[in-house]
């Protein structure tokens, strides 16, 4: 079934001006679909332009950034809306944001009841102290956020219960797109789980969701599909089913993630990343990758899946190796 895209974004990218005609391309070409009912997770490790390419989506990059190519919602490109029509139409209208911290996002001397009334009132219009506080409970209850608790401070919250505020936040202005940004970090494991069980249910409920991660457990729970990002270009942008099981994933960039995880091979990607601002010609990941030959001094074309001269292929790409082939 070919779902029809709500955001649809092409050849983004996000370049910062910096001192002395400096420049660093942060995010490069990067082309992605999320539609309605549909889980797209983001992942790549830290520093690799995830937040950035947020930012550019929301409009809420820095004055020394430059942006190129579309992100449509609908008939609106992103990139190029004014800043009264993202503030007032789009962030939290048209795009709900569920903040990577929370706590960080409170303003800790205010109840989260007057949190969620005030963004009722800025985002729906809702007049009458009786109908926004009816409103902000109806917003509360979409996100499991418990009534009781609703005339509690930030500081009184777990950091469960903070998230759900936050995502509370987020259901408000009943935006059709959500965009989390590393909404699980430094959650434990059960508490990763159910956030993002909660924001699954949300998804399913119709919403489209681009999930923004580096922990490939909460990803494989959630996403429908899974775009990989390195150094600011998306290498791999593959269904979640095919990824995280069988073939699995086909760039070595990729493989190296999953083989990272200790239920896999517990085997890190060798080396670091390297600096946007100081990015090899060709594949950036070459310097890591095992696979690396000649052509690979040219920047790969993503194709099909894809961007690498040699993918792993299909058919052996799954053979992650477990701890027990590892010691055989
Ligand atoms: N205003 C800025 N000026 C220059 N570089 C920036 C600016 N903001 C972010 N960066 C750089 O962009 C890179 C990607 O950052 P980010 O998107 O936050 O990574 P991620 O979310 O994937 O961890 C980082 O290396 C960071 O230093
Ligand atoms: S293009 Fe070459 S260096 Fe880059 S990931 Fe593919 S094989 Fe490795
Ligand atoms: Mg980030």
């Amino acid at each position: 079934m070919t779902l029809v895209p709500l955001l649809s974004v092409r050849d983004l990218s996000v370049r910062f001006l910096l001192p002395g005609g400096r420049r660093v391309d942060v995010v490069s070409d990067a082309s992605f679909d999320v539609a309605p009912g549909e889980c797209l997770a983001l992942i790549g490790e830290s520093g690799c332009g995830k937040s950035v390419l947020a930012s550019a989506l929301l409009g809420l990059l820095p004055a020394n950034a430059r942006t190129a190519g579309h992100a449509h919602l609908g008939d609106l490109d992103l990139l190029t809306a004014d800043e009264r029509t993202l503030a007032r139409a789009v962030r939290g209208r048209r795009i709900g944001l569920v903040p990577q911290s929370p706590a960080a996002h409170l303003t800790p001397v205010r109840t989260i009841r007057s949190h969620i009334e005030e963004t009722v009132a800025r985002l729906t219009g809702v007049r009458g102290r009786a109908a926004r506080r009816k409103a902000a409970e109806q917003a509360s209850l979409r996100a499991e956020f418990p009534l009781g608790h609703l005339d509690r401070h930030p500081h009184e919250l777990s950091g469960g219960l903070a998230q759900r505020a936050a995502t509370a936040l987020a259901l408000v202005g009943d935006a059709p797109l959500l965009l989390a940004d590393e909404p699980t970090t430094g959650l434990d494991r059960d508490l990763v789980d159910r956030t993002v069980d909660e924001l699954r249910r949300h998804v399913d409920d119709g919403h489209a969701l681009l999930m923004i991660t580096h922990d490939l457990a909460a990803a494989e729970r959630i996403a429908d599909r899974v775009a990989v990002m390195y150094a600011g270009r998306i290498v791999e942008l593959a269904d979640a089913d095919a990824f995280f099981g069988s073939p699995g994933p086909r760039h070595p960039y990729s493989r190296g993630l999953l083989e990272a995880l200790p239920e896999r091979s517990f085997t890190p990607v060798p080396g670091l990343p390297p600096e946007l601002g100081n990015l090899p010609a060709g594949c950036a990941f070459a310097p890591r990758c095992d696979r690396a030959t000649d052509a690979c001094a040219a920047l790969p074309p993503f194709e099909n899946t894809v961007a690498c001269h040699h993918p792993v292929p299909a058919d052996t790409s799954h053979a992650i190796r477990t701890p027990e082939d590892t010691r055989a």
